[in-house]
């Protein structure tokens, strides 16, 4: 038995120790915000907060994540009203969309660490894919967000 928390519930998870954090998520607690995209860490899709730092959750075994706290897009805020998901609102940020939950996730844990921002930053700091290229209005709105 697996146990750690998850947008602040208590889990347990009977899985074998090296399922990925991504598949107890999306498959055995129907957090589908959070998106399956590469399975090899290199899109970001997957980004989850792990005690406040960005992770690909595909590449997280829940055998080593014991006791630690997740949060998923579905628990940054509960309405919406998390400053990054206001940018991202106000600056019209997705086209299709399926990366976005994962670029909020990493530009909220980029934030933390980096509340000023220059567009250098964000550039290095930023490092999910978006297929649609909506890369302008990532970057606006993470500048919008860090005010
Ligand atoms: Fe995890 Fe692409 S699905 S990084």
């Amino acid at each position: 038995m697996t146990r750690f928390t998850i947008n602040g519930n208590p889990v347990a998870f009977d899985l074998p120790p090296e399922t990925p954090l991504l598949w107890a998520l999306r498959d055995a607690m129907n957090l589908t915000g959070t998106k399956f995209g590469c399975g090899a860490g290199l899109c970001g899709a997957c980004t989850v907060h792990i005690d406040g730092q960005a992770q690909r959750s595909c590449q997280v075994n829940i055998g080593d994540i014991e006791g630690t706290f997740v949060t998923t897009i579905e628990g940054l805020s509960r309405d919406g009203s998390h400053p990054v998901q206001q940018a991202w609102i106000a600056e019209q940020v997705p086209q299709c969309g399926y990366c976005q939950p994962g670029m909020i996730m990493a530009a909220a844990a980029f934030l933390k660490d980096t509340p000023k921002p220059t567009e250098d930053d964000i550039k290095a700091g930023i490092t999910n894919l978006c297929r649609c290229g909506t890369y302008p209005r990532i970057k606006k709105a993470i500048l919008r967000a860090a005010g």
